[in-house]
């Protein structure tokens, strides 16, 4: 008799991105006259940029004639990505990374949820709390963690590490050692950022310990501070403990095109084996490449006319953070985040619940944002804009809050 993975029974509800589209829409159906703002997911709304798009075209061609096509693409990601990566990501920030420690994936939220599997189930786990359900979920999944606890709203055998406003939303070093430890900066959901020296203490810790950082750095796009490292890589050590997400979703607008990248050393190590070998060793047996025309789009990321343009879109998406803190603190609202990162981060008025507050703007403003208690209990009385909504759309929901 076949039997399922019980362990995804332990999980409660639907996805949070899908619980949301739900709401909204059983709301929209019942008012379909309502027109309605989405600050929620962290979904781009600006095209391509023309540059992306031009490399597009002339990708397809070649795949459209039989002396250019390509079939399945390497593995690990072609070459001519993996180079560029490797000189303008890390070379030009002073980081020792070569080609063949980029392994191009078709998005960080797969490689952050399957990076898990090359780690024993007897790792434990820590993450921030408030965290992006990812990182929890898959670890779940796997059978990583022990039951929920609905009263706790935790799992057990996870070593959960508060980001409060009185910690500046912002990790502390936890009592038992930790075998993962997931880290996001600049962080979804609360936008906070983590400056070089408080990064390279937790750098320490991992060598010091033998435990490996899972650095999500997805929003490294929208760093406009000096010393907020834009990669774990800028500390010193980090080769020996570190593995780095990087995602084209947040900086190219590739959303729905799908690329992103996983950063393993060669000289990364847990229990005496090589983490650069078990990650290539799953790449190849469960995953056929991302396509050509999007790695070829990607490449033009890194070209002086598409980095010039995409500058530009990621000028536009922080115009509207500045507008959404400015405004709302204006409107008497407790806001952080923001800065470093497309994502604000607000309490909520009169001690509501992050739901209750979810239904009062979607009912009394028609916007929609992210239940803080979404992302875990530390996010409860808090709630999430993003800021990659139109200027016009941003505009007018600041303008909404103020009415409200
Ligand atoms: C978010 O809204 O948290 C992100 O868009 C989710 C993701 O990147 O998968």
């Amino acid at each position: 008799m076949a039997k399922v993975n019980d362990n995804y029974l332990k999980l409660p509800g639907s996805y949070l991105f899908s619980t949301i589209a739900r709401k909204v829409r059983e709301y929209t159906e019942a008012h379909p006259e309502a027109r309605i703002i989405r600050l929620g997911i962290g979904d781009v709304t600006q095209p391509l940029a023309e540059e992306i798009v031009d490399t597009l075209h002339k990708a397809v061609d070649e795949m459209g004639r039989a002396e250019t096509f390509r079939g399945y693409a390497p593995d690990l990601g072609y070459d001519f990505l993996r180079n560029v990566i490797a000189k303008k990501d890390y070379g030009e920030r002073g980081c020792d990374i070569s080609a063949d420690e980029i392994f191009i994936s078709d998005g960080a939220k797969c490689d952050c949820g399957n990076i898990q599997e090359i780690f024993s189930l007897e790792n434990r786990i820590a993450v921030c709390d408030p965290v992006y359900p990812v990182y929890v979920d898959s670890n779940v999944m796997a059978g990583r963690t022990g039951a929920y606890d609905p009263e706790k709203e935790r799992f057990g055998n996870v070593i959960y590490l508060p980001c409060l406003e009185a910690n500046g939303f912002l990790p502390e070093i936890p009592e038992e050692v930790p075998d993962l430890i997931y880290l996001c900066f600049p962080n979804n959901p609360t936008g906070a950022v983590m400056k070089r020296s408080a990064l390279q203490e937790w750098v320490d810790y991992a060598n010091k310990n033998h435990s490996v950082i899972l650095f999500d750095a997805a929003y490294e796009a929208y760093i406009t501070e000096e010393d907020v490292p834009h990669s774990i890589y800028e500390c010193e050590g980090a080769r020996t403990c570190a593995i780095e997400f990087r995602s084209f979703s947040k900086t190219a607008g590739f959303t729905g095109l799908r690329l992103g990248f996983t950063v393993i050393p060669k000289e990364l190590e847990a229990d005496g084996v090589k983490l650069h070998g078990l990650w290539a060793r799953r790449h190849g047996t469960k995953y056929n490449g991302a396509p050509y025309i999007v790695q070829r789009a990607g490449e033009a990321v890194y070209s002086d006319r598409g980095r010039e343009q995409i500058r530009e879109q990621i000028a536009y998406y922080r115009g509207n953070a500045e507008c959404i803190l400015k405004g709302l603190r204006a409107a008497g609202y407790s806001v952080s985040g923001g800065v470093n990162a497309p994502y604000i981060w607000l309490k909520t008025p009169d001690h509501m619940t992050s739901w209750e507050f979810f239904d009062h703007l979607l009912e009394k403003a028609n916007i929609v944002g992210t239940p803080g208690s979404g992302f875990g209990p530390g996010g409860e009385h808090y709630f999430r804009l993003t800021a990659f909504g139109s200027r016009e759309n941003t505009l007018e929901a600041v303008e909404r809050f103020k009415k409200l």
